[in-house]
């Protein structure tokens, strides 16, 4: 159909693992550690359906306020992401790619992340990319910084600055805008992520909790994209 616009990028708001597990009854580490869990599946069912770019808000600037344990054990979950899913991620030609941050992140997290990224940094089937220690404003006051360094250093002139020079000063300027947002657990909000990137996106929002998230509700998301696409592709 003319317009229509194919599903390529995916951005995730991972949200729900505390209630998970309260509702579970298991501590709120338990509730994270099913989050990964349903991470990794997600990121299986949108290869299978040809999604070339999944990105996920994995922890966010404001995540830093959390307690110091379930900032650890979020840190341990994603060494653990690395050190366990890396091979098959591999083997099925995913790139990881991290924005954010990164430097906030403690060096031993970091350090894996990076070996994660140069071993898959030739993988073509998809790219997971992880923000970590992320948030939309953020990125627009990093990049805003570098373009008044480059500007100052008379690298480029205030003048050029418009959206296609400000987008390759974003901690990925590869990254192509998400089609579609999905936030879980029936919250309606952006809460800072891609700020930039998410100004034509679809947005779909759903009650089920993200450690509850598997292919099934993927799929639902996929077909809201669809049937939106189906109204509005032909203008
Ligand atoms: C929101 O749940 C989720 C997060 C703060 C972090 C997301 C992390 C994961 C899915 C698992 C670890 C990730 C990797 C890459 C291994 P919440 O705690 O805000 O839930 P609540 O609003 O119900 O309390």
């Amino acid at each position: 159909m003319a317009g229509k616009k194919q599903l390529n990028h995916i951005a995730i708001i991972m949200d729900g693992n505390g209630r998970w597990a309260e509702r579970e009854n298991v501590e709120r580490v338990e509730g994270h550690r099913a989050g990964a869990k349903a991470l990794k599946r997600t990121v299986e069912a949108a290869m299978d359906l040809g999604i070339k770019y999944l990105t996920v808000y994995a922890f966010s600037t404001e995540n830093w306020k959390r307690s110091p344990k379930e900032v650890n054990a979020l840190m341990s979950l994603l060494r653990d992401f690395v050190d366990n899913d890396l091979a098959e991620i591999d083997e099925k030609g995913i790139r990881i790619n991290v924005i954010g941050r990164i430097e906030q992140i403690p060096w031993i997290t970091r350090r894996k992340l990076q070996k994660a990224i140069r071993a898959t940094k030739n993988n073509t089937a998809g790219t997971l990319t992880l923000a970590l220690s992320y948030g939309g404003r953020a990125e627009v006051i990093d990049a805003t910084k570098k373009i008044a360094e480059d500007v100052a250093a008379k690298k480029i002139k205030a003048s050029a600055i418009d959206e296609s020079l400000f987008q390759n000063y974003l901690y990925d300027p590869e990254l192509p805008d998400p089609e579609l947002l999905i936030r879980t657990s029936g919250e309606l909000r952006t809460s800072n992520f891609l700020l930039w990137q998410l100004s034509y996106s679809e947005f779909y929002f759903t009650d089920v909790l993200w450690p509850d998230f598997d292919k099934n509700e993927l799929g639902k998301a996929v077909e809201f994209y669809n049937s939106r696409e189906r109204r509005f592709g032909g203008r």
